[in-house]
């Protein structure tokens, strides 16, 4: 059965715009494949432990070939707990607004936690890092209200939201990766139309 894992950057609730997107997706992926099973991490919520000293030193202990021990060793295995919900899934879905033209610190702040070496990532000394996410596919949707892919950088703003998630993704191993936008949404003159197109886009993607 295929899992997918579905991450809301969006704090908004009800009123998120790509959460709405994200959802039209998911309920066309559904629709298509009634027995997809769906794992939801909301970030504002989620108890997301503080990547401190603890941690980062776990992460640098374990980077450098050596194994934690004491307060670092149980702080390591409670990473890895969290990061082995991502990385058992197959599929990753994921909303994201813009936010002073990256993603949402909540969603940094959980790739940070989870982006690990020995789990989403190796590195080699002299070829770099490599993915260790093998035949995953990540679906990315996207809002900004002023950014868009047509107007003119930097006036409306630049995209380090995409191209960090590509970034990331692609660092991790994940490179089947399909991206809707729905940018601008303020001030627009048909927003609800743009709308409404995105999320038949998104409809149409996943069917
Ligand atoms: C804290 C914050 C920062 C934002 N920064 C940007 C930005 O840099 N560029 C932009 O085009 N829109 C920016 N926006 C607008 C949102 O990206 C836009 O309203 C988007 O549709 C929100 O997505 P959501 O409805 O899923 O929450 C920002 C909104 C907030 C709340």
């Amino acid at each position: 059965m295929t899992k997918l894992f579905y991450i809301k950057a969006s704090p908004r609730g009800e009123s998120s715009r790509s959460v709405a997107v994200a959802d039209a997706y998911l309920a066309a992926l559904r629709a298509k494949h009634p027995d997809i099973e769906v794992d939801v991490l909301d970030p504002w919520t989620a108890d997301l432990p503080e990547f401190d000293g603890d941690r980062a030193n776990a992460k640098l202990t374990v980077f450098d070939g050596q194994t934690n021990q004491g307060a670092q060793a149980t702080r390591w295995d409670e990473i890895v707990k969290i990061a082995t919900r991502f990385t058992q899934a197959d599929r990753y879905l994921f909303a994201i607004p813009m936010w002073n033209g990256s993603i949402p610190y909540k969603l940094k702040h959980y790739i940070d936690v989870i982006h690990q070496p020995g789990l989403l990532f190796g590195f080699d000394p002299a070829k770099g890092y490599f993915g260790l996410l093998k035949g995953k596919k990540a679906t990315l949707v996207y809002t900004s209200g002023a950014f868009s892919q047509a107007f003119p950088s930097p006036a409306f703003g630049v995209d380090h939201q995409s191209a960090y998630m590509r970034a990331w993704l692609n660092q991790a191993g994940v490179t089947d990766i399909e991206e809707i936008r729905y940018q601008p949404t303020i001030l627009t003159p048909d927003s609800e139309g743009d709308f409404a197109r995105a999320k038949a886009q998104a409809a149409g993607l996943a069917r």
